[in-house]
């Protein structure tokens, strides 16, 4: 070595240990006894080993105002950079607390939007473990430069790379928007919190007294408003389910999800939906057992499991292909569907559709739930998210009646004519505008009034109803359905559709800009 050479060395890995103490030993030992692991830590447990490389690691704060001259640390609060997970590159960065909150300050912030961008460039997935205040108070309107571009870039990369992130402490403001703008969020729970505005403020403004964990805890988001993905028990839990989910993705919107292996086979047969699924349309079951049985492996990544639960999503393999499953859960209000349902399906339909990831619907819902709280609540606009959804979705669409298909439901789930490639009914299938006993009501109101025994002739009516409309030999006679398939083999049937479908070519639809979501 020439000489120089220890000296210039030595200052470099000077720095370097210094970023790597983040807030210092205290700060980080603070952290883990409160049950997580630190900045640094999750890094090395989402990334195959040895695979980080480390990008923006001595970059510092220029504030001098409000005693930050004092408070500088290489990093400025967040690590960032590239890695692999399973052998896939990925853009990474994790928030670290035990630096001035975690805050985001202008160069935080930069940090942070460049690496979106290199992610968005070279077509590569983002992955953000975030435990941040948000915008950084002492930095005053130079957030702007920060946050603003976080919030921009992470729109950007919308539909172009596969975006998660991870709430893993209390997160606010910038923070919680920044995450809520990705295709997916996992939180942990206990924590972690998520809100735009913590307690403080609600107490200052409405004089409201809550905890972080009652305002944005993971109970509140995976339950209550939907924002939460996926519940994770701890830090670990949460690095998993990240690794697993991104199995399901493609590396971007120009390519597919990698197909696996499976040594389960396309044409096994599934005798035990015949046992899971009543042929009574009134009795119950859980629709996610359907799921699990059809999937190869029995393995089903559901998303939003909490919440909305009358409809489930998620991803499977059939055949080693991945699909996006959106299915009616008759377990839960008897299958009804809702707002809440229409918009999580939506939302999903579209993140699928993003992606390249064919979409496969199981359908048994006895129609939209009706009543004053649900047309208060926007219906109308919620529902019409979903028809827009599917009717946009250019991927393989594949759907199967198992039992009921009512009304609202029709185009909500799966008709050639909202788009769909395939549809499949079980020999149990019902699907008509009305069920048998109100259209009858309806139709022959006078008809009944005058009867000398009006329950005698409803039940009549209804019988002559049921036989006429009710089967899905009605259906396939319309070519509403391309074929009644009994349910064992279902599997088989989905898996040769997507077969035929994996080569599909949309045709070009009129120029627009964007269409108009109805939000
Ligand atoms: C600077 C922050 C900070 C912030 C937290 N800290 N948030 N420092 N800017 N935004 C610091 C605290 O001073 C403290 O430092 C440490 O982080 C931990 O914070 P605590 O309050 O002790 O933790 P906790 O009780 O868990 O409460 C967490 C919190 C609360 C709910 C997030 O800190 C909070 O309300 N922070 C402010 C949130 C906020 O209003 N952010 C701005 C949003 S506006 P010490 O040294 O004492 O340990 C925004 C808009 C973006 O983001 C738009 C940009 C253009």
């Amino acid at each position: 070595m020439t000489p120089g050479w220890a000296e210039a060395l030595a200052g470099l890995a000077a720095r370097e240990a210094l970023a790597r103490a983040g807030g210092g030993e205290a700060r980080l030992e603070e952290q883990r006894s409160a049950g997580k692991l630190t900045a640094r830590e999750r890094i090395e447990a989402l990334l195959d080993r040895g695979s980080f490389v480390e990008t923006g690691m001595l970059a510092e704060h220029q504030c001098r105002d409000f005693g930050m001259e004092e408070k500088k640390f290489p990093g400025d609060g967040v690590v960032t950079g590239h890695g692999c997970i399973d052998g896939r590159c990925v853009c990474v960065y994790a928030e670290d607390a035990t630096v001035l909150g975690g805050s985001t300050g202008r160069v935080h912030g930069t940090k942070i939007h460049t690496l979106l961008r290199r992610a968005r460039e070279n077509r590569v997935p983002v992955v953000g473990l975030h435990d941040s205040g948000g915008a950084r108070i002492q930095e005053g309107m130079d957030n702007v430069y920060g946050m603003t571009g976080v919030l921009a870039e992470y729109s950007l990369n919308s539909g172009v790379v596969p975006q998660i992130v991870a709430i893993m402490g209390t997160c606010a403001g910038g923070a919680a928007y920044s995450a809520a703008l990705a295709d997916f969020i996992v939180q942990v729970e206990h924590t972690s919190q998520l809100f735009v505005t913590g307690p403080a403020l609600a107490a200052e403004v409405l004089g409201e007294e809550v905890t972080n964990e009652a305002l944005g805890g993971c109970d509140v988001h995976a339950r209550r408003s939907g924002v939460t993905h996926l519940a994770a028990r701890d830090d670990r839990d949460a690095i998993a389910l990240i690794r697993r989910l991104l199995g399901y993705l493609p590396q971007s919107n120009r390519e597919r999800p990698a197909a696996g292996a499976t040594d389960d086979p396309a044409e096994r047969t599934v005798p035990e939906l015949l046992d899971i699924v009543p042929i009574d349309p009134e009795a119950n079951y859980d629709m996610r057992e359907v799921v699990r049985a059809l999937a190869d492996g029995a393995a089903y990544l559901e998303i939003q499991e909490q919440f909305a639960r009358n409809v489930t999503v998620g991803f499977a393999r059939l055949g080693g292909r991945v699909v996006g499953v959106v299915a009616n859960n008759p377990a839960v209000g008897d299958g009804y569907m809702d707002g809440a349902a229409a918009v999580k399906a939506a939302r999903f339909v579209r993140t699928c559709d993003a992606f390249n990831i064919p979409l496969v619907t199981l359908v048994d819902a006895p129609g939209f739930l009706p009543g004053v709280a649900q047309e208060q609540d926007g219906l109308l606009r919620h529902g019409a998210k979903l028809l827009h959804a599917w009717t946009e979705a250019t991927v393989p669409k594949v759907s199967c009646i198992l039992r009921k298909m009512y009304g609202g439901v029709i185009p909500a789930m799966g008709v050639h004519e909202i788009g769909f490639d395939q549809v499949f009914a079980w020999p149990s299938a019902e699907m008509q505008m009305v069920r048998a006993e109100p259209a009858v009501k309806i139709l022959c109101r006078r008809e009944l009034a005058a009867a000398a025994d009006p329950q005698a002739l409803l039940q009549q009516r209804v019988r002559e109803y049921r036989e006429l409309y009710l089967t899905p030999y009605h259906s396939a006679s319309l070519a509403v359905v391309d074929a009644i398939v009994p349910p064992q083999d279902t599997r088989a049937r989905l898996i040769a559709a997507l077969r035929l479908l994996d080569g599909k070519i949309v045709a070009d639809r009129p120029w627009r800009k964007h269409s108009n979501l109805p939000l």
